[in-house]
């Protein structure tokens, strides 16, 4: 690949694909880089580059003369080397923005041009003229497009193959499956009365993948809910975690069971509710009120299985023949992560097969579980209820129960 950057700081930006990896890579011909001084391609006597906006305003404006003439020289460099047509980007603040997505498409490019901005801005229509696309690096603006440009050469120059020394080490990385990466740590094992977590010295490979992809997963739902979401839509749950010996659902039936359900319930909406309820609601989650809760579902057509590990009950479901409807999903705490609550919704939607497309409700607040649902063939098709603090009294924070429809995969 070959990369060109339009400047007015070619010192500046050489200077950056010299060092480190990028300078390792460039010494050894993985890719060619050269920078261009717009001022060289001026005309006028003072080689002056910018001028005073049309219509006024504060700052200067890039002239156009100086940029095409320095675009079309490297268009005749690229064709003397019988490369073709360079792509052509603008760095500027009011482009689309930049991710890894684009940077896996610019790194298809045989020849990339990237042209520096500076003070207001560059005439239009030079970048009418020659541009193929406008990039921003992000909603702030800086005093030039060179930090943008080699953020950009940079990200893109890591992904030619070679430049870095285990194709692997990027595709671990952050965005590259559309997830944050997750923590690293390195010695000594204790720093600082830190310790590193411990599933790291077991030397169990497979433990430590699945610890790393949870860590990655949490990670981007609760910092990057917008990648996330679009994470969960691209990667649906196809393959459900192995019942395990001593795992079992069991119809709740007998008193213990029901007590035992009343408890489970009482915890699990104590759970959900409790960042977005008044403590004076939050009181009323106690086990005898959920159990006559659970006692009228029951009246109305409701079944509620309890899920077992080892004999001890840590999971809750319920199903509604009647309605098509599954409920009250809910594994402890200490159970969490073990995929129980993906078996246990299985289990429910096919207690229900005369139901085709059963539907379950949840708050849009409990990220974690519409992310399970959505991997798992849920759909949101409407607003069940809002909770509005200024019209409910046992709202605190206004939230949406979503309603959620199966839909085969
Ligand atoms: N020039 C000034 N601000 C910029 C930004 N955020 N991205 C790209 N170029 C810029």
């Amino acid at each position: 690949m070959r990369i060109d950057i339009v400047t007015l700081f070619p010192e500046l930006c050489d200077s950056f694909l010299s060092a480190s990896i990028l300078g390792r890579a460039r010494a050894k011909n993985l890719f060619e880089a050269h920078c261009h001084q717009i001022r060289d391609y001026t005309t006028n006597k003072q080689k002056q580059t910018d001028d005073y906006p049309y219509g006024g305003g504060c700052g200067m404006v890039l002239y156009a003369q100086p940029i095409a003439d320095c675009l079309r020289a490297v268009q005749k460099q690229c064709a003397d080397q019988g490369r073709a047509k360079p792509h052509v980007v603008f760095l500027t603040a009011a482009g689309q923005p930049y991710n890894e997505e684009t940077a896996k498409r610019l790194a298809q490019y045989d020849a990339l041009t990237l042209v520096c901005g500076h003070y207001e801005g560059i005439d239009q229509r030079v970048i009418d003229a020659f541009g193929d696309e406008e990039i921003s690096i992000g909603d702030y603006v800086l005093t030039g497009g060179e930090l943008a440009s080699l953020v950009v050469a940079d990200s893109v120059l890591r992904l030619q193959p070679g430049v870095l020394a285990e194709e692997k080490g990027y595709q671990d990385e952050s965005y590259w499956d559309g997830l944050l990466e997750y923590p690293q740590y390195t010695r000594p094992e204790v720093w600082e009365g830190r310790a590193v977590p411990p599933v790291l010295l077991t030397g169990d490979h497979k433990k430590i993948d699945s610890w790393r992809g949870q860590q990655s997963r949490t990670r981007t739902r609760l910092r990057r809910p917008d990648l996330y979401e679009r994470w969960c839509e691209t990667h649906p749950l196809t393959e459900l975690p192995k019942w395990k010996r001593g795992e079992n659902m069991r119809l709740v039936k007998t008193d213990e069971q029901w007590n035992i359900a009343a408890e489970l319930f009482a915890e699990g909406r104590y759970a959900v509710c409790k960042d977005v309820c008044t403590p004076l609601y939050l009181d009323t989650l106690t086990p005898e009120h959920c159990g006559e809760a659970l006692q009228l579902d029951r009246k109305n057509g409701w079944a509620f299985y309890l899920h077992y590990t080892k004999n001890a009950a840590d999971g809750l479901v319920g199903v509604c023949h009647k309605t098509g409807q599954i409920g009250h999903l809910f594994v402890t705490a200490s159970a969490r992560e073990q995929g129980i609550g993906s078996k246990m919704l299985d289990f429910a939607r096919k207690k229900l097969p005369e139901h085709a497309h059963p539907t379950l409700t949840v708050l849009d607040t409990n990220t974690r579980a519409l992310a399970l649902y959505r991997r798992m063939g849920w759909h949101p098709v409407g607003v069940e209820a809002v909770y509005d603090p200024a019209t409910d009294a046992t709202a605190s924070v206004y939230c949406q129960e979503l309603k959620l429809r199966y839909e085969a995969q």
